[in-house]
């Protein structure tokens, strides 16, 4: 079969998939809906598991990908799952997978998806004291996300991520107390800057906690030296702590953007190629399967929504525009 790579005009070339599974979510993250929730997706527009195994081994077998992420809103409450996972492992052996997950219901599911085939787990997890656990997420649930944690590493799907978002006046004093925690169970921990992608467009650049600020506070406790090996197109940047081997990663996104080296497309819970977290066009892969699309004439399609990739989110220019759907349509 033809190999299509992903590739733009800037010379980028995406092998990284992020696979949204539903735009719904069992936590409320104040930085990413409002405590009602938003209004979720129509069923009827949500991929089907197959058509959800189909376009990503298309994208293994003919567009060079090879890393899919499923991500949500929360990709755990997503009913076929542990499915989707083991037919695209058997597509795609040599697949990289991993989900990112807020890690509630983990306990009960981590054996599963190990056995299915999936790789790794990245937990979203901002604070490890319960009241501000509450405060950020609207919920009374740390306890399930560390039970969560220690099922994933106890099922092998480590090295188990930690992603870990500051908010000013709520957590962004408890970097060094979330390092040692991580640290001690040997989790990856890595900070990301908070980026303009919450539902309620409530985002200023002003309140962000920026990595400048992340390092200052770590460093009070802690000896960073930079890591070794090069970033690539790993956004994180790569810290040894009090000379190893425990590392603790910085995504800069907004003070510090790696798009020049980005290697990421995402595909929509309802079938949408976006070729940025920032894009403000989608292309509607949903359509053209639906009316009967092959699997040639979808990967044109793909390959042409990624030619159409911009250089850069442009987040610091004054004209950015914050994209019409949030994070947890997208797909983190
Ligand atoms: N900025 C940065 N990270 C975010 N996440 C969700 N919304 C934002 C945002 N606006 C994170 C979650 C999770 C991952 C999917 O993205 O905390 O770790
Ligand atoms: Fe859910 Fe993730 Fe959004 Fe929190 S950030 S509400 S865990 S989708």
């Amino acid at each position: 079969m033809q190999m299509l790579p992903l590739a733009d005009r800037y010379g980028r070339v995406a092998t990284d998939l992020r696979v949204s599974l539903t735009d719904r979510c069992n936590l409320r993250c104040s930085y990413c809906m409002p405590p009602e929730g938003l209004d979720w997706l129509p069923s009827d527009e949500q991929l089907t598991d197959d058509e959800v195994v189909r376009l990503v081994t298309l994208a293994a077998e003919r567009l060079g990908v090879t890393e899919v992420r499923f991500t949500g809103g929360e990709p755990l409450v997503r009913r076929g799952l542990v499915d989707i996972v083991r037919r695209v492992r058997e597509a795609g052996p040599d697949l990289e997978l991993s989900i990112t997950t807020n890690a509630m219901g983990l306990t009960r599911t981590a054996g599963a998806l190990a056995e299915a085939g999936l790789d790794r787990v990245n937990v979203s997890l901002d604070t490890v004291r319960p009241d501000s656990f509450h405060q950020i997420t609207r919920r009374d649930r740390l306890q399930d996300v560390i039970d969560g944690l220690a099922a994933a590493e106890a099922a092998g799907l480590g090295p188990v991520k930690v992603n870990a978002v500051l908010l000013r006046g709520i957590n962004d004093d408890q970097a060094p107390e979330m390092l040692r925690w991580c640290l001690e169970r040997s989790y990856q921990l890595r900070f990301i800057e908070q980026m303009p992608l919450d539902a309620q467009h409530g985002w200023s650049r002003e309140e962000m906690v920026t990595a400048e600020e992340i390092f200052a506070s770590l460093e009070q406790e802690f000896t960073l030296t930079p890591a070794k090996e090069p970033r690539g197109s790993a956004p994180a940047e790569l810290f040894t702590v009090d000379g190893g081997p425990g590392t603790v990663g910085v995504i800069a996104s907004v003070t510090r953007p790696f798009c020049g080296d980005c290697d990421r497309v995402r595909l929509t819970a309802d079938g949408q190629i976006r070729n940025c977290l920032f894009a403000r066009t989608e292309s509607d892969l949903r359509s053209a399967l639906r009316g009967g699309a092959s699997d040639a004439e979808l990967a044109e399609r793909w390959v042409v929504a990624m030619h159409g990739k911009a250089a850069g989110h442009g987040i610091d220019d004054e004209t950015f525009l914050q994209p019409d759907r949030p994070m947890s349509a997208i797909g983190g």
